[in-house]
């Protein structure tokens, strides 16, 4: 069996499209596997986003899965891996790993993760060939987003100038280098934008940013139908935290009414137990959960008092 292993190319996404549906439908068990989330062409976002990388996979010729990797300045993650159900535990899995580790060495991260199912002995055993450990479950968690939210003095990254924007850029990538450091999502803030995922809402504070959230919908963001996905979010880690945090929970709510979105959808490691516990009592529900694996095997960003949300996917 010939595998070979190389950047994908915009010509590949239908095809990295169907196997991705039938990969993980299969997996989950879905009646007809080729049409879990079918309607979504996040990887064809993926694809020209400057802060990532896409590998396929042949055999013979013949496309038969890839893998996605991202960039948050110091921090890299991967998903989703897939790999045609014809093919599973014949190795091919294992090869598209080899270049996703590759590219975060090249990126210099330091801090490298995935969201896996806790459940699967088969996925905790790959992952941990490549050096990831599991640690806390990851809540992705939804709420049901009414109408008449409260106004908040939120504003959104579009509605700046380019000079507003840069200023802008450089608080944010402060506030998340006190969280880690080298966490930057400018790349990710900017992609956003650019390829028109959604937007970043900024809690604005007397110096710097206080909070700020990216929230993708629409069908080419990994938002399902009628959500808004907050990609990530985090708060400036100061004795305010808990009121900012519930500042911008507001403010991602009236975005959605906004953009007559139903549901906020949002992920947080439930390492950060205040974070969870909030949304909790701000009338979230867990609607998945997956297990994070970190490399190496530290908390980084996913710790108590941190609010953050994100899930790696
Ligand atoms: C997960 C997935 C990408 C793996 O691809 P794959 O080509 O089947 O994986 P590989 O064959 O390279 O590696 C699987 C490894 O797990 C091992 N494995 C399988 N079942 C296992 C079990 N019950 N316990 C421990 N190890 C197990 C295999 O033996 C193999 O290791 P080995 O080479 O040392 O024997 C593929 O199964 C897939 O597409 N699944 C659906 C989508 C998905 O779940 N994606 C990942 C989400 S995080």
């Amino acid at each position: 069996m010939e595998i070979s292993i190389r950047p994908l190319r915009e010509g590949d996404i239908p095809e990295a499209r169907r196997i991705i549906s039938l990969a993980f439908g299969t997996f989950v068990g879905v009646p007809e596997p080729e049409t879990f989330m079918a309607d979504r062409d996040y990887p064809g976002a993926l694809l020209p986003a400057t802060n990532t990388a896409a590998f396929a996979a042949e055999l013979d010729g013949q496309f038969v899965g890839s893998n996605f990797a991202t960039r948050w300045g110091s921090v890299g993650f991967f998903g989703p891996l897939s790999v045609h159900v014809d093919l599973w535990d014949q190795g091919v899995g294992q090869r598209l790993m080899e270049p996703v580790m590759e590219a975060f060495e090249n990126w210099g991260v330091t801090h490298a993760g995935l969201f896996t199912f806790p459940q699967s002995p088969k996925h905790i055993n790959l992952y941990q060939k490549f050096g990831f450990w599991p640690r806390y479950l990851t809540a992705v968690m939804s709420k049901r987003v009414g109408t008449g939210n409260a106004r908040t003095g939120a504003v959104l990254f579009s509605s700046l100038s380019e000079e507003e924007q840069d200023h802008t850029l450089q608080g944010l990538r402060s506030l998340c280098h006190d969280l880690y450091k080298g966490l930057d999502l400018t790349d990710e803030i900017r992609s956003t934008y650019h390829l028109g995922l959604g937007d970043t809402i900024i809690c604005p504070g007397p110096d710097a940013p206080l909070a700020f959230a990216i929230c993708q919908h629409g069908e080419k963001s990994f938002a399902s139908d009628k959500c808004c996905y907050v990609k990530f979010a985090a708060v400036r880690a100061d004795g305010n935290a808990p009121e900012s945090f519930s500042e911008l929970l507001k403010a991602c709510c009236a975005y959605s009414e906004d953009h007559s979105l139903t549901f906020l959808v949002a992920g947080v490691n439930l390492a950060r137990e205040e974070a969870y516990r909030a949304m909790r009592v701000g009338g979230f529900k867990t609607i998945i959960q997956g297990v994070t694996m970190h490399k190496p095997n530290e908390s980084a960003y996913s710790r108590a008092g941190l609010y953050v949300l994100d899930d790696w996917r």
